[in-house]
């Protein structure tokens, strides 16, 4: 006699038992991590800030970043039409979330810089000395490479003029070609390089650059295409439309 006592309705039920299983392990995992995950994104978030605040070290614990940055980084936020700096328009304001609104961005009119709109209100951070004065001011970038946005931070001295750090810390680009926008050798050329002549905005990612020129930056070898889109992002962000009032009014000296 066949051993056989499958029928439809034990197989469909088995599949139904496991898929059930499967989503609670699934969906409790992801409840369970989300914690973790916000927290691991808020230190990473924190070591980048401290990276461009030249106050990051090699090594350093989760609660040493942490304290550092309550000690020295103070997060602010500005108005960009008027360089002003306004009230946090949300407590867990984004000011890339706020780009995606029509009521909360404005339309960019310099098209090489790969987005659409710009948050009307964006997140800076300023980084102070034991004394409590302002040394820098970290500002969020983002623009186009070859393949896709490519995120980072500016630090520029408390002049408003002079770059002291730039870092990408998200980007897509081809590992050994655009990819070096990350390299720490090629981001040390940003150092005390100037933003501004004549009041214009006069940085420039150039082949072959004169490192002594305060204007410009090497570009990257091989990767003409992302070192494009490093100069529009930087262009477009010290710029008019970006943090360029801020950067003038100094607001964080009053
Ligand atoms: C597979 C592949 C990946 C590439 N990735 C990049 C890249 O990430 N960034 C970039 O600027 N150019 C990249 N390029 C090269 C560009 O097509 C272009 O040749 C280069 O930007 C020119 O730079 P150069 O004038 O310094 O030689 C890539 C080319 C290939 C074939």
């Amino acid at each position: 006699m066949s051993a056989k006592k499958e029928s439809l309705g034990k197989t469909v039920g088995i599949v139904v038992a496991v898929c059930l299983v499967c989503s609670i392990v699934v969906s409790g995992a992801a409840v369970g991590l989300r914690e973790l995950q916000q927290t691991n994104a808020k230190l990473d978030k924190q070591t980048n800030i401290l990276v461009a605040a030249g106050l990051y070290e090699t090594g350093m614990s989760n609660d040493t970043i942490e304290a550092k940055f309550e000690e020295f980084v103070v997060p602010r936020y500005v108005d960009l039409d008027s360089g002003e700096f306004t009230e946090a328009p949300s407590p867990d304001y984004d000011m890339y979330k706020a780009a995606k609104v029509t009521e909360t961005s404005t339309p960019v009119t310099n098209s090489n810089v790969g987005f659409q709109r710009r948050p009307n209100v964006a997140s800076v951070y300023l980084v102070r000395d034991e004394a409590g004065k302002v040394t820098r001011v970290v500002l969020p970038v983002h623009g186009s490479g070859l393949w896709d946005l490519m995120y980072g931070f500016l630090a520029v001295d408390a002049d408003g003029k002079t770059v002291k750090e730039l870092i990408y810390y998200q980007q897509k680009e081809t590992p050994g070609l655009g990819g070096e926008v990350q390299n720490p050798a090629w981001q040390e050329k940003w150092d005390g390089k100037k933003l501004y002549e004549n009041g214009e905005v006069a940085i420039k990612v150039k082949k072959n650059a004169n490192p002594d020129n305060p204007h410009s930056v090497d570009a990257l070898s091989g990767a003409t295409l992302t070192s494009n889109g490093v100069q529009n992002t930087i262009q477009y962000w010290v710029g008019e439309q970006g943090f360029g009032p801020f950067l003038k009014k100094q607001a964080w000296r009053s």
